[in-house]
C-alpha cells in the first residue's frame, strides 16, 4: 500500500512573500523519519505547486492507495509537525482511511478542508446499496 502526504509549495502567509511549504516538508521528513517504526507505514513526502486551498495556507494532503485522501489547511511549520505525525501514524492504522473529525490529532479536527472517499470504496459502496 502506497502512502503520501502531499505539501503546497506555493501557499503564502497572509500579507507576507513568505512560503513555508518547503520548510514543512523538511521538518515533517525529518519528524517522520524520528518516529521510526512508531508510524507504521512509509509516508512518500512530496510538494506541489497548488491544491486549491489558497485561502487557507499551508495546505497539507494524505492519501494512500484505497483510503479516504484529506486536504488540510492553515498548517504552520513551527507548531503543527506534531499532529501532522500523529495524524500519519493513524491513517496508516485506517484500512479506508476514514475517520471522524473528532478522532484526528490536534488542530486537523478543525483545519480539514475536504475527506473525499476513495473511489474503489465508493464505487462498491454506492453499487451495494443499488443492489
Ligand atoms: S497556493 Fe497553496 S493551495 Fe493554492
Amino acid at each position: 500500500m502506497t502512502h503520501r502526504i502531499t505539501i503546497c509549495t506555493s501557499c503564502r502567509h497572509k500579507g507576507t512573500d513568505c512560503r513555508p511549504g518547503y520548510e514543512l516538508i523538511d521538518k515533517l521528513r525529518t519528524a517522520i523519519a524520528a518516529a521510526g517504526a512508531s508510524v507504521p507505514e512509509d509516508f512518500e513526502i512530496s510538494g506541489v505547486a497548488c491544491m486549491a486551498g489558497c485561502d487557507r495556507p499551508c495546505t497539507v494532503a494524505y492519501h494512500g492507495t484505497k483510503k479516504a485522501t484529506y486536504l488540510f489547511g492553515d498548517i504552520e511549520p513551527e507548531t503543527d509537525i506534531a499532529d501532522l505525525v500523529a495524524f500519519a501514524r493513524q491513517y496508516a492504522y485506517l484500512h479506508d482511511g476514514w475517520c471522524a473529525s473528532v478522532d484526528r490529532p490536534g488542530k486537523l479536527r478543525k483545519a480539514t478542508l475536504a475527506r473525499v472517499p476513495a473511489a474503489i470504496i465508493a464505487l462498491e459502496e454506492s453499487e451495494a446499496r443499488a443492489s
